[in-house]
């Protein structure tokens, strides 16, 4: 798809549709609204004047033909109160409107922006909605769907303003909504396609691609490095680990700055080991590896966007299978930092191939540490499919990290992680146990294990079961994976 900006007339663009927000306000008709109005004849009024019109956010009103316009169509979209309108909805828009016309056979359209967001941030935040929102796969279909492909989109109404460049944003948000369509593609793949052998050399083309350096730690490797609870997990597959270890390196890296850590969990199928899962959506753990997905997402994008803090990403890879030498409830595994863990649980694994993750990425030299994992089921039932659970110390860190959240247009919200919940991981016979011992807050005793392993390196930790994947399609994004995450993490590592 190409996207390109324009400074022809909006009225003479021959594109297959134009695309116009519509704000919900007394007067629907400032602005582009109220002068295609009057080339229309006053007929926009009579869809307002019988309420087929309203602005509401992400209502979508389909013109054929419209008389003045050179394009064939005219998609007016709802874009909602002004007040409360931002780049962020510039994103959806932009996402629904590509899906709505996709689907209606329009190949090429023109997407007029509102003047309330008309600099290189809302080019950037369209790009990304659109790139987004193209992705759908039927990769493992073999009677495909007929082919509709939007080629071109043309931006209409940007202004770069003082000093802003509006063709590398729009590259910007180019490399940053492929990255989550890279992701998106991984997590999309069911577990025969994607062992954790298939996940490296997947991992190893995207780093030679981009121009990253890479290192596969092998099963040989990760028993040399005494990684313990890697190991315990794995051991009940024919499969065998992975620790994929990619860096990114600054051209002038300040010395005894900061080094960011990623640490994405890659459970390429998680069946619950001996505590086996019931049947029942069992094959939607195929997309428990996304953590390591959105990791391997991020390099990407910062392979390109180029931060001036060093960055290591460590994802450990595993599957998680009830086979003859599995682990069992009991067992006690120790640690690659030396910490026993007794366990409970063998479908709490997530945690325990992530405790390894994270100290090795802190013996790697990371000074600051952001974790992402499809960890918990509880994190759904305490904030659904809607917000990503955030966890992380110290306050600030955290605080920090969920600014960027918030200028990248994510949902997070951050946990507690108070003292009283580790008593909850104290196991009686080794140093933690993998699941907590009272009732409720399983998504924060999951963090607390994870922290035992952080210490008091700067940490954040992303729990992403609920909102990696999404049963339902949204207007502005497919059913499937949603690369949630990796928009955030990228605009940290550039602010760090
Ligand atoms: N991979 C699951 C968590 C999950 C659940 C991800 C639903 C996506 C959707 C994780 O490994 C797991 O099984 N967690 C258990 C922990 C429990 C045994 C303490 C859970 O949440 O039930
Ligand atoms: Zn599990
Ligand atoms: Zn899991």
């Amino acid at each position: 798809m190409q996207i390109q900006l324009e400074t022809q007339p909006y009225a003479s663009i021959s594109a297959d549709a134009l695309v116009v927000c519509v704000f919900d306000r007394e007067d629907k008709f400032e602005g582009v609204p109220g002068e295609i109005n009057q080339t229309m004849e006053g007929r926009l009024k009579k869809l307002v004047d019988g309420g087929e019109l309203t602005g509401r956010a992400l209502e979508l009103v389909l013109v054929h033909f419209p008389e003045g316009l050179a394009a064939e169509k005219l998609l007016l979209v709802g874009a909602g109160k002004p007040e409360k309108f931002g780049a962020d909805d510039l994103r959806k828009i932009a996402g629904a409107a590509l899906r709505y016309l996709k689907h209606r056979g329009v190949k090429t359209f023109a997407f007029i922006t509102p003047k309330a967001e008309n600099g290189p941030a809302a080019a950037q935040a369209v790009v990304e909605g659109l790139i987004a929102a193209d992705f759908e796969s039927d990769k493992y279909r073999t009677e495909k769907k007929p082919v509709r492909e939007i080629r071109s989109v043309s931006l209409v109404g940007f202004d770069a303003g003082l000093g802003g460049d509006l063709n590398a944003a729009i590259e910007h948000g180019r490399v940053i909504a492929e990255s989550q369509n890279f992701a998106r593609d991984l997590i999309n793949e069911p577990s025969n396609k994607l062992t954790p052998r298939m996940l490296a050399a997947k991992a190893e083309a995207m780093a030679k691609e981009v121009g990253l350096r890479i290192e596969i730690l092998d099963e040989r490797k990760i028993a040399e490095l005494k990684m313990g609870a890697l190991i315990g997990v794995a051991q009940g597959s024919i499969e065998p680990p992975r620790v994929i270890v990619i860096r990114y390196t600054p051209e002038n890296p300040k010395q005894g700055g900061p080094v960011l850590g990623l640490i994405g969990k890659a459970v390429t199928f998680d069946t619950g080991g001996i505590s086996i899962k019931p049947a029942n959506n069992m094959e939607k753990m195929k997309y428990d590896m996304g953590g390591g997905a959105t990791m391997l997402g991020a390099m990407r994008a910062i392979a390109y966007l180029k931060p001036s803090v060093p960055v290591i990403a460590v994802i450990p890879a595993t599957e998680n299978m009830p086979g003859g030498r599995a682990q069992k409830p009991g067992d006690v595994q120790v640690a690659m930092s030396g910490k026993t863990i007794e366990v409970i649980n063998t479908d709490a694994e997530g945690r325990m191939i992530l405790a390894d993750g994270i100290f090795y990425a802190r013996k790697l030299g990371c000074t600051h540490l952001i974790d992402a994992a499809t960890l918990t089921g509880a994190i759904e039932v305490a904030l659904a499919n809607v917000h990503v659970g955030a966890f992380g110390t110290p306050r600030e860190y955290l605080d920090r990290f969920l600014e960027s959240a918030k200028s990248a247009g994510e949902k997070m919200w951050p946990m507690p992680i108070d003292d009283e919940y580790q008593e909850m991981i104290k196991s009686n016979v080794a140093d933690i146990r993998n699941t907590g011992s009272g009732k409720g807050g399983g998504a924060i005793t999951a963090a607390w294990f994870l922290k035992e392993f952080a210490e008091d390196t700067p940490w954040v930790h992303l729990d992403i079961a609920s909102t990696c994947w999404v049963d339902e399609g949204r207007p502005w994004l497919a059913k499937g994976p949603t690369g949630v995450a990796i928009r955030a993490i990228v605009d940290f590592a550039l602010k760090l």
